[in-house]
């Protein structure tokens, strides 16, 4: 039986391959996709989940969440992203989104389902923060939430913060209290998958289909990482996708984690036990370690049968 999911996300040029990977997925159900801004603002983060899901030819319905964080300011990052967040690779426009807001969609499609949901949040974590802490008894319904956020050493924000992390630091402190345990792809864990042009040039030999293109041309747009000494660019959020996808490509460990939401420059940062130095109860699971080649393979093999 396929896992349901409701996938929350900011496209964003790596959201958009897990967008593609999600629905390439048959061990996936993927019920409603839900945006929030983030990578850039919610009026193109929106554009570009509605034009991805028509290239994927996907019915799943889209649905507009939060523009900005429960708290602070909202910022963006387009110097990875470019301006409209694709990486400035131009898409032919979606359809419509599907009425309801991501908050709301997320708790009706929680009360309704006959079997828990899994929650995968690839951006800021508002939209799947407002949905459980307006309606706490449905984490009930809420089979695991699997995010790619946080780090356990240096952010990619801040030297403290990871991106989606310090997006929303609130809402990620909701999560982490809401009794489900929260799997972690960190930035330790997505620096194993590196796009470099070699990835791209073995995706480009599996096909021509429009979704493996536009996922080559949109990758090709994506600066080497400064932080990973230009070995070549994290392909963050299809990790989290792929964790349940592929479950054994990883290595994992269960342990506490806790928000720094003060104001000073540690906000955003992930405070990971990894060691249980605190012997906080364990609220999370961290990827640890990823197989990058069966990774990568899977990630091909996937876009290749995506039209
Ligand atoms: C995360 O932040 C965003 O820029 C990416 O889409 C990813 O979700 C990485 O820090
Ligand atoms: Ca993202």
């Amino acid at each position: 039986m396929p896992i349901p999911v409701i996938l929350d996300c900011d496209p964003g040029t790596d959201d958009a391959l897990a967008i593609f990977l999600a629905l390439a997925s048959p061990e996936l159900s993927v019920l409603a996709i839900t945006v929030a801004g983030g990578n850039v603002g919610l009026e193109h983060t929106l554009a570009n989940a509605l034009a991805l899901t028509a290239l994927a030819e996907s019915t799943v319905p889209v649905h507009a969440g939060a523009d900005r964080p429960l708290l602070g300011r909202f910022t963006s990052e387009p110097r990875v992203h470019g301006e409209t967040g694709l990486g400035g690779v131009v898409l032919s426009r979606g359809g419509y989104a599907t009425p309801g807001v991501a908050a709301d969609v997320i708790r009706q499609i929680l009360r309704e389902s006959a079997e828990p949901v899994t929650l995968i949040g690839i951006g800021p974590a508002t939209n799947l923060a407002l949905a459980l802490a307006t309606e706490p008894a449905l984490t009930a319904k809420v089979a695991q939430i699997v995010l790619m956020s946080g780090a356990w050493a240096e952010g990619n924000m801040t030297p403290a913060a990871e991106f989606n992390a310090i997006s929303d630091p609130e809402a990620l402190a909701i999560l982490l209290a809401c009794g489900r345990k929260v799997v972690f792809a960190t930035l330790e864990l997505t620096a194993q998958a590196l796009v470099t042009p070699a990835v791209i040039a073995t995706w480009q030999g599996l096909g021509n289909g429009q979704c493996l293109q536009a996922a080559c041309d949109i990758q090709a747009t994506v600066p080497p990482s400064r932080r990973l000494v230009g070995r070549g660019a994290p392909l963050h959020d299809p990790c989290a996708v792929a964790w349940l996808i592929r479950p054994e490509l990883f290595t994992a460990r269960s342990c506490s984690v806790r928000m720094d939401l003060g104001p000073g420059p540690g906000r955003g940062r992930t405070l990971i036990d990894r060691w249980d130095r605190t012997g906080d109860p364990h609220n999370a699971v961290v990827l640890e370690t990823l197989d990058a080649t069966g990774f990568f393979d899977l990630l091909g093999e996937r876009l290749a049968v995506l039209p």
